[in-house]
């Protein structure tokens, strides 16, 4: 029996929107990849190889059964996408679209009595179930790290700009135990500039005992305290080292 001519128009039309949807994915494979996100850019490809073979599926249908294939002009899909998971929204919203429209296909299949047409529909609607099922999960993936992961630069309007952006690795804000290292002095020791409040009067107090030795002295210059001389001239270089004196 011939195919009818509204089952060939209904075919025809399908087979518009099989390879519009391989356009469609084609595309957000091509962002994808400048977008610097391979995985992404390898699945949808092979999305939209899949949707060429439902066109050439169809279009194989028509051409069996005797009928005329007549190729629509395919819309230009958009270039860019808003982020990962706008992306893979749409990609949702085109398949649920597709199934509605692949239902409405198996009806006229069933009114124009086309049985053929209808067996390799069911196998379509079957694989919209699958797509649906798969992108689905994706999208509720994407929406999970949006909700418990990192906020992603991938979120941003001009998203394949802010990858790059990211790439350019901005210098880390040190962390609380990096800023109180960097605080404490690296050489806290004997003659370090960093003195604190507690070396400078340990230091003070030394230069007073030293002097206290020094003016103790009673006899001759021979007899001077050599350890108290040498107690006062360590705490004076300390105490110019640490910045208290200037000479
Ligand atoms: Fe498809
Ligand atoms: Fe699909």
């Amino acid at each position: 029996m011939p195919i009818s001519e509204a089952m060939q128009a209904a075919l025809n039309q399908h087979i518009e929107q099989e390879f519009a949807s391989a356009y469609l994915y084609l595309a957000m494979a091509a962002h994808c990849t400048s977008a610097n996100l391979p995985g992404f850019a390898h699945w949808l490809r092979l999305q939209s190889l899949e949707e060429t073979g439902h066109a050439l599926r169809l279009f194989d249908l028509l051409t069996d059964r005797g009928g005329q294939v007549r190729l629509q002009p395919i819309p230009a899909p958009p270039a860019t996408f808003a982020s990962p998971l706008a992306l893979m929204q749409q990609a949702l919203a085109h398949e649920q679209q597709v199934s509605r429209l692949i239902h409405d296909l198996y009806a006229v299949a069933a009114q124009e009595k086309a049985d053929t047409s209808e067996t390799e529909l069911q196998w379509f609607l079957a694989e919209q179930v699958e797509e649906e099922k798969t992108v689905g999960e994706i999208v509720g993936q994407l929406e999970l790290v949006g909700r418990k992961g990192r906020r992603c630069s991938c979120s941003t309007a001009s998203w394949p700009n802010a990858r790059r952006k990211s790439r350019q690795r901005q210098p880390r804000p040190p962390t609380e135990t990096e800023r109180a290292l960097v605080a404490v002095p690296a050489n806290r020791g004997w003659g370090s500039a960093g003195m604190t409040q507690t070396d400078k009067v340990l230091v003070v107090i030394a230069l007073v005992l030293g002097l206290l030795d020094v003016v103790n002295v009673r006899g001759p210059v021979s007899k001077i305290s050599v350890a108290g001389l040498a107690i006062v001239l360590l705490a004076l270089v300390e105490l110019r080292r640490g910045g208290v004196l200037a000479f």
